[in-house]
């Protein structure tokens, strides 16, 4: 039987099981596929904790690539022996195989491997909502950027600096703030070592920046609002470090009519035609070499609680993938 990390309580990396599990046959709109490289993403460690409530026991994992071992009855798109990869908010991907929509899956065109598409379909869609949706970043333009040696940093550093914008890159080392050098960041703040907001001020000459793009949460939040100007839009996608506590609206209006905006990737590729436009950007930007796959860490399948555990403390540098 094909195995999988289960989840029966929520918890710390611990509560990860390595289980056999019953894969059933696809119904007529599903495929099962045999899976070959599994996206880590850090929604993964919500859904373990309970941050972000699931139904228990539960799957984890939202992303990864693989073969279709068969396709249901009524899809036309994929056959057996396809390579596909996925992107989904049914967890469940931290498996050996598993069934999926198919509505979900994209074909892999030959340019872009297993690997690189099981870090890329969720962190890359990211990327691309925040960069090409969620607020469009203009050439010359200086953005703030935070993690951005991480998942989604990495992909929306490099993205960002295609498309002409200055990115000013905030990270947690030395050794993170020379990876962001070398992936294009004009400026690099190293957050642990310097005053982020004095910092953010001298680069742009006491202006601020339009937009930030802050997926730490609780440790960045009202700093980032103070390094925007006035009537710049605040981007809170994430809680690396806790969630964002309440906070009144006056922030916003003491510091300059500012816009907050918490998105999410799902509410920008619910639409099929949109998910297809993001997938078919993000692989072009790839396979054209501006935007590299930096593939930090592997670990077996089995071995999902060591790579929850190091994205936790921030070892990890990029994507992280398991290998099942
Ligand atoms: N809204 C959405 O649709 C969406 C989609 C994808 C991801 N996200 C969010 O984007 C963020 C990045 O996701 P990712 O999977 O790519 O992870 P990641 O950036 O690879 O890892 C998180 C990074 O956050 C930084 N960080 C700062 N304070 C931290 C703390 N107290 N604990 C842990 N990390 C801390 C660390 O970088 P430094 O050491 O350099 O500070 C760490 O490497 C997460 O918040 C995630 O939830 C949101």
């Amino acid at each position: 039987m094909p195995r999988a990390i289960r989840v029966h309580q929520y918890g710390g990396p611990e509560v990860l099981g390595f289980e056999e599990v019953a894969v059933a046959s696809p119904k007529p709109k599903q495929l099962r596929i045999r899976q070959t490289a599994v996206g880590v993403n850090f929604i993964d460690t919500y859904h373990r904790s309970g941050l972000y409530p699931v139904k228990l026991p539960t799957g984890l994992g939202m992303e990864a690539a693989g073969v279709v071992v068969e396709a249901g009855s009524k899809v036309t798109a994929f056959k057996a022996g396809d390579r596909v990869a996925y992107v989904d908010t049914a967890t469940g991907a931290y498996a050996e195989e598993r069934v999926i929509d198919a509505s979900r899956a994209v074909s892999l065109p030959d340019g872009i491997s297993d690997q690189q598409a099981a870090a890329l379909m969720l962190k890359g869609l990211t990327a691309w909502f925040l960069l090409r949706r969620c607020y469009r970043v203009k050439k010359n333009e200086q953005i703030l950027l935070h993690a951005a040696s991480g998942g989604v940093g990495l992909l929306a550093l490099q993205w960002a600096t295609a498309l002409g914008a200055k990115v000013i890159a905030v990270v947690g080392s030395d050794a993170k703030a020379e990876l962001a050098r070398e992936h294009g960041a004009a400026e690099v703040i190293v957050g642990s070592q310097e005053d982020l907001v004095e910092r953010v001020r001298a680069i742009t000459r006491k202006r601020g920046v339009p937009v930030v793009y802050d997926g730490v949460g609780k440790d960045t939040f009202f700093a980032s609002l103070d390094c925007l100007k006035s009537r710049g839009l605040m981007v809170s996608f994430g809680n690396a470090s806790g969630p964002v506590p309440p906070f009144s609206a006056l922030e916003l209006s003491k510091r300059g009519s500012l816009y907050l905006t918490r998105p999410t990737l799902f509410h920008y590729i619910a639409k099929a035609s949109d998910r297809a436009r993001g997938v078919r950007e993000l692989f072009e930007v790839v396979a054209s070499g501006k935007v590299k796959v930096k593939i930090g860490q592997r670990h077996a399948l089995a071995d999902a609680a060591q790579a929850h555990r190091d994205l936790e403390s921030r070892r990890t540098t990029g994507s992280t993938l398991l290998m099942p």
